[in-house]
């Protein structure tokens, strides 16, 4: 089913589940690869683009070759974690996606986890995307609280890398659920450079988002709920599930 309620520029997708879903994100995917062979991607993490991911880099069995010029940025990181971890964004990527389709340090701009200076390391993020960027195809996931990477819900949001309070939803979250108690902060991309991607691909599945995707179609642009920004971008497609979309 296609829906879009406003507007032509954010188009939703209702599929029936986590691996329909999945399975148009990895198309969609692929198919940009194969039409820019060295597109940047950013990635977000979590376990709602896994299945996507798995399915993105099986496209390219037998022709890897052409998954061979495909930069990756990281969508956000966990602060506080250490390097190596296993909740880190980072081990999240190397297993999913820079491992299988070997997407070399060259090509891969992400927030290290575990440096000393985060800040530091948000400036060299924003240099390398300045020098890269901008992003071809967003790839984001939905907060239950409305967040996309590590911009939180507030007064005010932040156009480029910087380093970001966790909500208490974010700390909830399942990848660090291992480190309750550990003082953790976010490091991410801004709300400026997720809206300067050429493109997004917003993943939304299961019955924990549907207020979010409610609140998302129908609530007003507000920072209050960041991924609502998304109506301000001219080129989103929403792949969302029966389970998530139930309702709307
Ligand atoms: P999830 O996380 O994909 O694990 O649901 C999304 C998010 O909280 O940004």
């Amino acid at each position: 089913m296609r829906y879009h309620p406003h507007n032509r520029h954010f188009l939703f997708f209702v599929q029936a589940d986590h691996e329909e879903m999945s399975r148009r994100a990895a198309r969609y995917l692929s198919m940009r690869v194969r039409d820019k062979p060295d597109l940047l991607l950013c990635a977000a993490t979590g376990g709602t683009p896994t299945r996507a991911y798995e399915l993105f880099v099986r496209s390219f069995d037998g022709h890897r070759h052409e998954a061979s010029r495909l930069r990756v940025i990281k969508l956000d990181e966990w602060g506080g974690l250490p390097e190596g971890d296993e909740g880190t964004c980072e081990a999240y990527l190397q297993r999913h996606l820079l491992g299988p389709l070997n997407v070399t340090p060259d090509r891969y701009t992400g927030f290290r986890p575990g440096v000393a200076d985060p800040a530091a390391e948000c400036d060299a993020v924003a240099t390398a995307l300045d020098e890269k960027g901008p992003v071809d195809v967003c790839v984001l996931g939905l907060g239950v609280n409305g967040h996309l990477g590590f911009n939180e819900p507030g007064p005010a949001l932040q156009a480029h890398s910087h380093v970001a309070k966790l909500s208490q939803e974010s700390l909830d979250h399942p990848m660090v659920r291992h480190a309750r108690g550990s003082d953790l902060y976010g490091l991410t991309l801004g709300m400026g450079d997720v809206l300067h991607s050429r493109s997004i691909l917003l993943l939304v599945n299961g019955a924990p988002k549907r207020e979010a995707l409610r609140r998302l179609i129908t609530g007003p642009v507000a920072t209050e709920f960041p991924a609502s920004m998304l109506w301000l971008h001219p080129d989103v497609t929403c792949l969302c599930d029966a389970d998530a979309a139930e309702g709307l």
